[in-house]
């Protein structure tokens, strides 16, 4: 199998070396190629350059991109696509007046798709799931991390990790698991939270190690759900299992999650929609990336994540969905790149930076996704014709994506019966 994609107009986020992050000022660049070609043999990357040096190269497909753009998929590390049913009677709940905290103290939120969950079975959540997904590919995003969190008791987590499972082997997107067990305190354990936080570090951790997909863990680190001690317990049992931390945290109030996170050399800090100095103190000098989410502060109408501050201070950042039925229901990462511009104040080229190769560094998989370069994975957006890539994110809400290579392989997305799986 072999493409040859000729005449693409602008070839973005180029990189003849491996570049593994992008931080500080060096988010403001995006390498580009004009008028470029791109050859591609099975699932790889294998060469590239100005369409005047593309000659002699044949390929049993060519696919011809005049006036079109290129650029490495989307990669969203942070979703919890997998729930069941929806949150739309709580929307309309939020619209009439009540807060997302308020819902969830009269036991909406999480625990209401905990328990629609905990009701569905095994393959009506797969197919839920992977409808979900592959909606999301044709939108341009080929690398999906995905989150437990909704199911808080030990079968229903697991039945998540299960699915979850299912879907990384029979999909062509690459899946990253975050076991987030500790997400909100069970209606069961309300008035003993230790107990719930025991369940989920001596009989949780060790058989969802068993069942060897996470290599995360996460907490809802906030008030009302998980404070600094429960997070750092959970830290410590993860990492006897080798789960590396992806945290929740300042969502609504900082507790000092951020710190602990570095001090158990997290991955990802993500939401930060509050922020302070000691934060960005922390995190400078780590190689823990922070992720915005603005999806969840446009839908729950929070402030949006000080994208400045934390650029400006030399870090790097990382945009992601949040997909999820309760704070952010859309996974569109062409909205969230508009969004990270708008309301982040990010440049198109730091948007872009953020959404791919700092994406796939906070899925820990930027070694093999997020940039054009030689030998790493065809996960590729053709968009429709644009005048420049500015244009992505300037159309909000727009879907710039005309065709998408999916693990070396060309897909029709307007054709209903298109799959993505293996
Ligand atoms: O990232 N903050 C916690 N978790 C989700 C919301 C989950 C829900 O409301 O169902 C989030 O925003
Ligand atoms: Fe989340």
């Amino acid at each position: 199998m072999s493409i040859l994609i000729t005449n693409i107009k602008q070839l973005l986020q180029v990189h003849d070396n491996n570049v593994l992050v992008v931080k500080g000022k060096d988010m403001k660049s995006l390498p580009i190629i004009e008028n470029a070609y791109l050859y591609i043999e099975h699932d790889t990357i294998i060469e590239y350059g100005e369409m005047k040096h593309c000659e002699g190269i044949e390929a049993e497909t060519t696919v011809d991109a005049t006036g079109k753009i290129v650029l490495p998929s989307w990669c969203d590390s942070h979703t919890h696509m997998v729930y069941a049913g929806n949150r739309t009677l709580e929307f309309v709940d939020r619209i009439n007046g009540l807060s997302y905290a308020e819902i969830a103290n009269r036991g909406g939120g999480i625990l209401n798709s905990a328990k629609v969950l905990q009701e569905t079975s095994e393959d009506d959540l797969y197919e839920q799931s992977i409808q979900r997904m592959e909606a999301l590919i044709r939108m341009g995003t080929c690398a999906f991390e995905i989150k437990t969190g909704y199911g808080l008791t030990v079968d229903a987590e697991l039945k998540m990790l299960r699915v979850i499972k299912r879907i990384k082997q029979e999909s062509l997107a690459k899946i990253t698991p975050t076991l987030l067990a500790a997400h909100a305190i069970p209606e069961a354990f309300r008035a003993k939270k230790e107990d719930y936080i025991k369940q989920i570090t001596e009989e949780l951790i060790p058989k969802a190690s068993k069942l060897n997909v996470a290599h995360y863990i996460d907490v809802f680190c906030e008030e009302g759900y998980f404070d600094i001690a429960d997070t750092e317990a959970v830290l410590k049992a993860g990492a006897k299992h080798q789960m590396r931390p992806k945290l929740h945290v300042n969502q609504f109030n900082i507790l000092g999650g951020v710190a602990l996170g570095t001090k158990y050399n997290a991955l990802s800090v993500d939401h930060l929609e509050e922020l302070n100095d000691a934060d960005v103190k922390a995190l400078k000098g780590s190689d823990t990336i922070p992720v915005a989410l603005p999806g969840c502060s446009y839908f729950l109408s929070i402030p949006y994540t000080p994208a400045r501050q934390l650029i400006d201070a030399g870090l790097p950042l990382a945009i992601a969905t949040d997909y999820n039925p309760g704070s952010a229901p859309s996974g569109n990462m062409n909205f969230i790149v508009g969004a990270a511009c708008v309301k982040l104040k990010m440049t198109p080229e730091e948007a872009i930076n953020a959404a791919t190769v700092n994406g796939a560094y906070a899925m820990g998989i930027s070694n093999m996704y997020g940039s054009i370069t030689r030998g790493k994975k065809a996960n590729l957006i053709i968009t429709k014709p644009l005048h420049h890539y500015n244009e992505i994110p300037y159309a909000f809400a727009h879907d710039p994506v005309d065709q998408v290579i999916i693990n070396g392989q060309l897909k029709d997305i307007k054709n209903p019966e298109e799959n993505f799986r293996i």
